[in-house]
């Protein structure tokens, strides 16, 4: 029996695809870990809390020792109060005609309340993570609507990206996932981020050097990993969902009980102005996590092409930035 106080993890869009893969991982304990029990909120629209209350059932149907309750409301406030870590998974998809701004602007409708909300309500150390899309800047509008928490417990989840460029990167090499380390994705979590070979190692070399194929790694591995969610949406009819929740459980965990020795991982975290990155732009870095907190990884030397890559991204990341604000939603 688990002694620990129960966590309050909140899971918005939680009657979606990725709420469902995401919702059973939680109550088993491979979120917060196996010593600790979790109490879910689940924030749906209205229409869709009937479907939040089967998946409910379901929960409750699995016995889960660490599940201490789950509560199911259309109201951010009560979705949000007390919450420990808030997993920010449901956003407005991009439909038919819908422009950029347009999205960003109907994101900003589910945001700016759900920042005023975890503002209003969060526990002092909640931890937030925002999946829903564009998850950096729907990050950085719950960010500037929450004043009284501290911006860097907003983060935006790059994980998948990350996972994605090992798995490329493994399956280039014929080697073990485990013997990947340091790797990087930089910038938006969009088709303009970069997976950085240049600062990971395969088993202690350079990984760059291992590859040896400046054309694969431009050409081959950096749009493979950069489209594959478009690429997994072309194939499945549908976004990607069950990778997407085992990113979201990797972001939290690693956050929670560190990254390993030796190693570091990638997150979507309000810049300090590191390495060139205009300070408040929810970027992807390589962070390394310990004692519940993250640290940018610093020192690194970034070459030309690099440098273009990264500030790319970037300049989107600044693009769309300015066009929330332009919307009076930051
Ligand atoms: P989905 O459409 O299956 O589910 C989204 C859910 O959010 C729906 O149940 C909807 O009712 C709910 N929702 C909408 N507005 C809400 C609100 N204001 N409050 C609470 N719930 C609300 O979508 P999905 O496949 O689960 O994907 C969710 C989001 O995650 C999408 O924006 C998708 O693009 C994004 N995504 C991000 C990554 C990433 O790596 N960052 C990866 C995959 C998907
Ligand atoms: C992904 O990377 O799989 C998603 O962000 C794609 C999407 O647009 O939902």
């Amino acid at each position: 029996m688990a002694s620990k106080a129960a966590v309050n993890v909140t899971v918005t869009g939680a009657a979606g695809q990725i709420g469902y893969a995401l919702l059973f991982r939680i109550a088993s304990g491979q979120l917060l870990g196996a010593d600790t029990p979790v109490r879910l909120r689940l924030l749906e629209i209205p229409q869709a809390v009937k479907a939040a209350e089967g998946t409910a059932m379901e929960l409750d149907d699995c016995a889960f020792p660490l599940l201490d309750g789950i509560d199911i409301t259309d109201d951010p406030k009560k979705a949000f109060d007390g919450v420990n870590v808030a997993l920010l998974v449901g956003a407005r998809p991009r439909t038919k005609g819908m422009e950029r701004g347009d999205l960003l602007e109907a994101n900003g409708g589910i945001f700016k309340p759900q920042g005023e909300a975890i503002n209003a309500g969060a526990a002092d150390d909640v931890r937030i993570l925002v999946v829903g899309n564009p998850a950096n800047t729907n990050a950085l509008i719950a960010q500037s609507n929450a004043p009284d928490v501290p911006a860097e417990r907003f983060t935006a989840m790059t994980r998948l990206d990350h996972n994605r460029a090992m798995s490329q990167l493994a399956q280039k090499l014929g080697v073990a996932l485990t013997d990947i380390k340091k790797l990087t994705i930089w910038g938006n979590h969009s088709a303009t981020q970069y997976p950085d070979l240049f600062h990971a190692e395969v088993g202690g070399r350079n990984a760059a050097e291992a590859v040896g194929d400046q054309d694969w790694l431009e050409n081959t591995f950096i749009p493979t990993v950069a489209k594959r969610g478009a690429a997994i949406i072309e194939a499945r009819g549908a976004s990607s969902a069950a990778s997407a929740a085992n990113a979201a459980i990797d972001h939290v965990h690693d956050w929670v009980n560190g990254t390993a020795e030796g190693d570091w991982t990638s997150m979507g975290i309000p810049s300090d102005g590191s390495y060139g990155v205009p300070e408040g732009l929810i970027s992807s870095f390589p962070v390394v996590c310990k004692d519940g907190k993250y640290e940018i990884v610093q020192g690194l030397e970034i070459d030309e092409f690099s440098r273009k890559k990264i500030d790319a991204s970037v300049a989107e990341l600044a693009e769309e930035r300015d066009a929330v604000k332009g919307l009076g939603l930051i």
